[in-house]
């Protein structure tokens, strides 16, 4: 439990903890690859450390040297079949690619998570390693965790999904790794592409372009072998550094994020920021394996937001937040076409909904997004995040610009994805106190 109480605006400048996404992805590709690889800045989270955990059960290993930087020798992609459960906690993206890299395993094993994520819907990944020929089976309830995998050979197919999802794309290409001859994965638009940028760099062929429907098409045939190449290093998270920049944006402060990952598909939040009239400043250092830079987001929100559809991809995790932005912005809100929200780690749209009545905000919920009423006094409340990380964050972000104080239920959500996420908040003087 927090307490938050009415905070002056902030004031950044610093890092944030590693890329989420990006991490998750260099442990599981070092681990697959022959040789020893390096990471440098890897997350250490709730999530990531599932990730962490079912390697290690899969006979990769894993060592850090020193804070942030990990030593993993990988497997040659010869995994051994664990002895228990591997448990992906809370951990979407564990448990999505994980079965990807499993299914072609040619081993027996089981996969599970916690209450939230066995709501979370699987089918969108086994249906299409199904028709590759992979063997997995719902234990329970269909098409959701825990599940079983046995051996297969996997054969290469042309897929199609309906969801532009990169866990899903993910997945596949993690299981064309170990399929014979060409999968082709076809998707409704462009998603974050860290997995294929790091395929290449662990100099495995992958092919990706964007057709004249808007649709992503990306191919790999196998099967391919990685080879380790040295130090992977992982940015900063730009949906962890989104909190600052909220935070400044809502109070009206300032927050400087140095090292920020600025693939163009993690940046949406940026832009919608702009466009409501947050001053916006973006200058990229380098360009390794991803874009990094430099973001200051200052002052607040001169007007109001609409996001649509085709923005959502972009900025899937922050729209819990972006929704607290628009609280704070004058006139009228809408973000449509994000029914995606209501299978993350909780229906974010009922809990952001929720959230922000409780504060005072105009709120009504759509099938795929919200009507937003802002520019009125934000008020206090308990409230409660519905077990969500993402939630329990934003909330608190908005909390900062109510009258009085106000309380955020949960234990330590924000472990999940940025465990030091209260103390740079107190750092930026947010005046958030763990109770
Ligand atoms: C992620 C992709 C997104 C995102 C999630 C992380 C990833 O999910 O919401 O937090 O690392 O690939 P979907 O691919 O299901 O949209």
């Amino acid at each position: 439990m927090i307490k938050i109480a009415p905070t002056p605006p902030i004031s950044f400048s610093g890092e944030v903890p590693g890329d989420k996404s990006i991490s998750h992805r260099a442990l599981i590709l070092s681990a697959l690859a022959s040789g020893e690889s390096v990471i440098e800045g890897l997350l250490h989270s709730a999530d990531t450390d599932a990730t962490w955990a079912c390697l290690l059960a899969l006979g990769a290993g894993l060592e850090e040297d020193s804070p942030g930087r990990v030593r993993v020798t990988g497997v040659a992609s010869h995994l051994t079949s664990p002895k228990g459960t591997l448990e992906a906690a809370n951990s979407g993206t564990t448990a999505r690619l994980l079965l990807g890299v499993l299914a072609q395993a040619g081993l027996y094993a089981s996969l599970d998570g916690d209450e939230s994520l066995r709501l979370r819907p699987m089918r969108r990944v086994m249906e299409p390693l199904g028709q590759m020929g992979a063997r997995i089976t719902a234990l329970a309830r269909d098409g959701r965790l825990p599940l079983k995998i046995q051996p297969a050979a996997l054969h290469g197919a042309d897929l199609q999904t309906d969801v532009a999802s990169a866990q899903v794309k993910s997945a596949l290409l993690l299981a064309a790794l170990g399929a014979e001859g060409p999968t082709a994965v076809d998707l409704p638009r462009p998603s974050r592409d860290h997995t294929e940028r790091m395929l290449r760099h662990f100099g495995v062929t992958v092919t990706s372009a964007v057709d004249g429907a808007g649709h992503e098409l990306v191919a790999l045939t196998g099967p391919q072998t990685l080879l380790a190449d040295g130090a992977i290093v992982v940015p900063g998270d730009p949906s962890t550094a989104a909190f600052l920049w909220a935070a400044a944006a809502v109070t009206g402060g300032r927050a400087e994020v140095h090292g920020v990952c600025l693939n163009e598909r993690r940046i949406g939040f940026l832009r919608l920021l702009a466009d409501m009239g947050v001053t916006v400043e973006i200058s990229a250092d380098q360009i390794g394996l991803e874009p990094v830079g430099r973001v200051v987001v200052s002052g607040r929100p001169t007007r109001h937001g609409e996001v649509s559809r085709a923005d959502v991809v972009d900025l899937i995790d922050e729209l819990p937040l972006l929704a607290c932005v628009m609280a704070i912005a004058p006139g009228v809100s809408r973000v449509e076409g994000a029914e995606e929200l209501r299978v993350k780690e909780s229906d974010r749209i009922a809990a952001m909904g929720q959230g922000l009545r409780a504060l005072g905000v105009a709120c009504a919920e759509s099938p795929g997004g919200w009507r937003i009423e802002g520019g009125r006094r934000i008020g206090s409340a308990e409230l409660d995040p519905c077990g969500d990380h993402r939630v329990a964050m934003a909330l608190s972000v908005l909390a900062m610009a109510g009258a009085k104080e106000s309380t955020l239920l949960g234990d330590r959500l924000w472990e999940v994805s940025y465990p030091t996420f209260v103390e740079q908040m107190q750092l930026a003087g947010g005046r958030l106190q763990e109770a």
